[in-house]
């Protein structure tokens, strides 16, 4: 294809530099946002006499055109072209004739590839939430099945506290809750139009990008041309959001694994969401989980990368910010598999309730709850603490359990103790009587799903 700038030089590059310059492989997904703009672009021109309303028409339905073409196949792309934006030109010429070149009028393939990133970018914005959203139901789901559900809460992954199951889900779905969150905070970013900046400086015509804005959707026009053509900061954005939704993911992968593995048996992955060994029959993997986990590290490697991209870059256009797109598309098409293959994960998730308790029963989880009982008959934290760990230390070289001791036992470290103590350091009492707000108990577990689905709603 014969390059469109040619003029000042021959236009006649080496194989290598074309390649090497092309950004169609990556760029031609956003063919419809750029199609998109420019028949608003068109309209506007009509609209503000900077070509005939004729012309404006035969553009618009040039364009129109294309868009169906390419939707049903009927044009392909060529990928030995330059970039999406203009490919889309040159088929428009070559069809509408002389036309076509009045297109680019007021208009930069800076301004014009900040605006279908922003139109791109917003699209898939809302997707994501959309699928956060799904997956958030999953979890409030399973956490209602198991909100009395007792397991061990950890912290070092020691053995900790008595928790419920419901308790430990929903603490994920407050995660994924401040997600929605920040990319619903990045819309507000990503909704400035930047066309009409041009090149860098703005235009002598009398263009009008209120109009073009309003006719793609946008709230806002961008107030610095400069600006608007070298800001990528909602890029990287949509990178750091998208980390920090891996790193949510990763962390509820991890837990996942460990609890599949025959060590904790806590959890079965439905045949579905596993995969077996092709050596070891006994075998079944979580690799959705794992790969999750493992595909953490490449968004945070284009968090990295496009901000090291852009630490250096003098104001405005520079063609280093063509890579930002790989960046954020790799971002996008990575949590949006994530997420895909992570809600179905949860609902056939089976949780194996007996497992759990046995796991609660034996690690003296309830020893806060017993120094609770002496406190409130009076002692000080502190001492009733001294005299628990003192009494954990001697079940465990005599080969008992706080549940196994008799009250005998317990009045030698001291008369405090009574009858009503077995009740106290039950683990069903120990997780139904932690009702504080945000507490472990199933009536507390019962509010934050309430919390969550009302916020699911309203998001
Ligand atoms: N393919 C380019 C990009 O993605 C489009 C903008 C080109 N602008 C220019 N002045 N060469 O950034």
């Amino acid at each position: 294809m014969a390059k469109m700038w040619t003029g000042r030089t021959d236009g006649i590059t080496d194989k290598i530099a074309d390649d090497f310059n092309s950004s169609i492989k990556f760029d031609s997904r956003m063919y419809k946002q750029d199609i998109l703009g420019s028949m608003a672009h068109a309209s506007m021109l009509g609209a503000k006499n900077i070509i005939s309303t004729q012309d404006a028409d035969i553009l618009i339905d040039g364009l129109d055109k294309i868009l169906k073409d390419i939707e049903n196949g009927d044009l392909q792309i060529d990928y030995s072209a330059e970039d999406i934006h203009m490919f889309i030109e040159q088929v428009l010429t070559e069809r509408v004739g002389e036309v076509g070149k009045r297109l680019h009028t007021a208009r930069s393939r800076n301004d014009q590839v900040a605006l279908d990133t922003r139109m791109y970018l917003r699209d898939c914005t809302d997707e994501i939430i959309d699928k956060i959203k799904l997956l958030i139901v999953e979890i409030a789901d399973k956490a209602y099945e198991h909100k009395s559900s007792i397991m061990p809460g950890y912290t070092h992954l020691q053995r900790a506290q008595p928790i419920t199951f419901g308790h430990h889900l929903m603490t994920y779905a407050m995660m994924f809750l401040r997600d929605i969150d920040r990319f619903n905070d990045l819309k507000k970013r990503i909704d400035i139009c930047p066309i009409g900046s041009c090149a860098l400086a703005g235009t002598t015509y009398n263009t009008d990008r209120d109009m073009e804005a309003k006719l793609l959707g946008f709230t806002n026009v961008g107030l610095n041309s400069i600006d608007g053509v070298s800001d990528r900061d909602f890029c990287v954005e949509f990178n750091s959001d998208a980390s920090m939704l891996m790193m949510h993911l990763s962390r509820f992968s991890e837990e996942i694994i460990l609890w599949t593995s025959w060590e904790f048996k806590f959890v079965e992955l439905s045949d579905a969401f596993t995969t077996g060994s092709s050596i070891m029959p006994q075998k079944k993997n979580s690799d959705m989980a794992e790969l999750v986990r493992g595909k953490t590290g490449r968004v945070y490697g284009n968090l990295i990368g496009i901000l090291t991209m852009l630490k250096g870059l003098p104001l405005a256009y520079n063609k280093d910010m063509q890579e930002d797109k790989e960046s954020v598309f790799d971002s996008y098409d990575t949590i949006k598999m994530c997420l895909d293959v992570f809600a179905p994960m949860i609902k056939g998730m089976n949780v194996l309730t007996e497992n759990m308790l046995v796991a609660a029963q034996k690690g003296f989880i309830n020893a806060t709850d017993l120094a609770d009982y002496m406190v409130k008959k009076g002692m000080p934290f502190r001492s009733a603490y001294k005299i628990v760990g003192t009494i954990v230390s001697d079940c465990i070289k005599n080969n008992k359990v706080l549940e196994t001791m008799t009250l005998d036992e317990y009045k030698k470290y001291d008369q405090i103790f009574d009858n009503d103590l077995f009740d106290e350091i039950n683990l069903k009492t120990c997780v139904e009587k932690r009702i504080s707000k945000g507490g472990t108990s199933p009536e507390s577990v019962q509010k934050q799903i309430d919390f969550v689905k009302e916020k699911l709603a309203n998001v």
